[in-house]
Parts: structure tokens; C-alpha cells; sequence
């Protein structure tokens, strides 16, 4: 898959998911902007220097809307168009629902569904310049097909993200651009290691073990595998797919008991 001449922007780049992207989008020799809150970014855009040099990013956080049009208002005096936008960045805390506060609701509410809101009404001006326009918005297994104990703010909003993806992928059809989720079981990112040691802080590992155990692939993904399959939604080869939804799980939500089998 050959991106030379797109132009990208994902969200939440700097580490986890994100990263997996944005290298597989850049191996295919996209420019790539990334966007992330995060100190670590200036580190990875660093790092990425060194094998490509079309990368670039901003530090912004994206519940804010005002700094996302100074960023769209930046990157449209060197880019006349965006072709793909990636709607990475996201955030996961485990809370029973009975102990959690309004502040930790809107926490996840205010970054996983607002936050992308804001970005895609942010960079669409730029993304309707393009011929071949895609959305691809991280969703989850987590909410749309199974969930974990503490993850009812989390999945709320992971599910919210596919009506999201199918509304905006009617809206956006007649321009040709195209609206898809991804919908990972268990990626292997620094949002799973801290949410294995908010389950066992003494013994994370068990716990990365134990998630492994419970799938059919027998081991949690690679955020190359991940990055492989937005490449593909990211393409010019995914030309008649739109409003759908693609779960990557090593076939986590496969079972249907743990206790029937020969
Ligand atoms: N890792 C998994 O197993 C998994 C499974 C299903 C879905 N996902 C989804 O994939 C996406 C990425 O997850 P991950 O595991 O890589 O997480 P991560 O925590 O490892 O990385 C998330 C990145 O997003 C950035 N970010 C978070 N909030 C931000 C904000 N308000 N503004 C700007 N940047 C922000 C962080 O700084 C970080 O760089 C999320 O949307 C997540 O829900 C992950």
C-alpha cells in the first residue's frame, strides 16, 4: 500500500496504539501529524527522525478545541489538504460504576467521545480537499461486545464511538470520505500495563499473563498488527467500505463458554 503525497494526522501518537499507526502509516511513506498531550511526544517524533523525516507533531490536548484551530490554522499554510485522520487518543480507568466520582465520568466522556468530536470538526475543512478522505476512530471490543468489571464509563464511550463512526460516515459518503472504527481486544500499550496494575499493582505480569490465557491466539496483539490493519482502512485499496466496524482480537470474543469442547 503506497500513501505518497497523503497526509495524516493521528491522534495520541506519541506512544501505545498510536505509535503503531502512524509508523505503518509513515512506512508507507505518508506525512504524518501527531497529536498528543503527552511530553513523551517530543521523544517520539525524535525517534521517528531518524528513519523518516515526514514526520512532525503538535503537543495539545484534545478536549482543547480553541488550540486544535490554531493547529489546523498551522499545518494548512504547508498542507492544502488532510487525507486521513486517525482518532487515536484515548482513555481507559477502572472504577466500579457505584464508587465513581462525576469527574472520572467526564474524564473518560470529555477525551473519548468530545475529544474526537472536536478533532474531526476541527480538521474536516481540510479533509473534504481531499479526493480520497478517511476517518478511522478507535473504538474497542470493550462496550459495542464484551466488558470487564470497572469499565462502565469506558465502555460507554467506546460504544458511542460506533454510532459516531456509522452517522458521520452517512454524512461524509457523498464527499467519498470514508467513516470506520477499529475495535481491538487486548494490544499490548502502556494503557494495558497501567490497567494491569490498577488490577494487581504487586503483580501486573500475572495479570498480562492471565489476559493472554483468555485468548484463542493465546498472547495480546503488537501495535504493528494494529498499525497494519489502519493502514489498510487508511488506503486507496479500501475504496467501498464505510460506516463499518474491525475487530482485532487474536479471537478474544470468540468463546462462548469456557467449559464446553472435546
Ligand atoms: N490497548 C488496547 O488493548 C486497546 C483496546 C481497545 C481499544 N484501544 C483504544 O486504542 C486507543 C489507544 O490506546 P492505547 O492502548 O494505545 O493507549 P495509551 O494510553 O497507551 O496511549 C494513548 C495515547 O493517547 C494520548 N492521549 C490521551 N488523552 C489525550 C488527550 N486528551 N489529548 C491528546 N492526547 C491524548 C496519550 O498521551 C497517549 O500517548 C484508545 O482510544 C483506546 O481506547 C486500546
Amino acid at each position: 500500500m503506497d500513501l505518497t503525497n497523503k497526509v495524516a494526522i493521528v491522534t495520541g501518537g506519541a506512544m501505545g496504539n498510536g505509535l503503531g499507526i502512524t509508523k505503518a502509516l509513515l512506512k508507507a511513506h505518508a506525512r504524518v501529524y501527531i497529536l498528543d498531550y503527552s511530553e513523551e511526544l517530543k521523544k517520539t517524533i525524535k525517534d521517528l527522525k531518524k528513519d523518516f523525516s515526514q514526520i512532525s507533531g503538535y503537543i495539545v490536548d484534545i478536549r482543547d478545541s480553541k488550540m486544535l484551530e490554531e493547529i489546523v490554522k498551522d499545518i494548512s499554510l504547508e498542507e492544502k489538504k488532510i487525507d486521513i485522520l486517525v482518532n487515536n487518543a484515548g482513555v481507559a480507568k477502572l472504577q466500579s460504576f457505584a464508587k465513581m466520582s462525576d469527574e472520572v465520568r467526564d474524564f473518560h466522556f470529555d477525551i473519548n467521545i468530545k475529544g474526537t468530536w472536536n478533532v474531526t470538526k476541527a480538521f474536516l475543512p481540510l479533509l473534504k480537499k481531499s479526493k480520497t478522505g478517511r476517518i478511522i476512530n478507535l473504538s474497542s471490543v470493550t462496550g459495542p461486545m464484551v466488558a470487564d468489571i470497572g469499565e462502565v464509563a469506558y465502555a460507554t464511550t467506546k460504544a458511542a464511538l460506533i454510532g459516531f463512526t456509522k452517522a458521520l460516515a452517512m454524512e461524509l459518503a457523498p464527499k467519498n470520505i470514508l467513516v470506520n472504527a477499529i475495535l481491538p481486544g487486548y494490544i499490548m500499550t502502556p494503557m494495558v500495563e497501567n490497567i494491569a496494575k490498577e488490577t494487581d499493582s504487586n503483580n501486573p505480569e500475572k495479570v498480562i499473563e492471565g489476559i493472554g490465557l483468555g485468548i484463542p491466539l493465546k498472547r495480546l496483539g503488537t501495535i504493528d498488527e494494529l498499525g497494519n490493519l489502519a493502514l489498510f482502512l487508511a488506503s486507496e485499496e479500501c475504496s467501498y467500505i464505510t460506516g463499518q466496524t474491525f475487530v482485532i482480537d487474536g479471537g478474544s470474543t470468540l468463546p462462548e463458554t469456557n467449559s464446553v469442547g472435546v
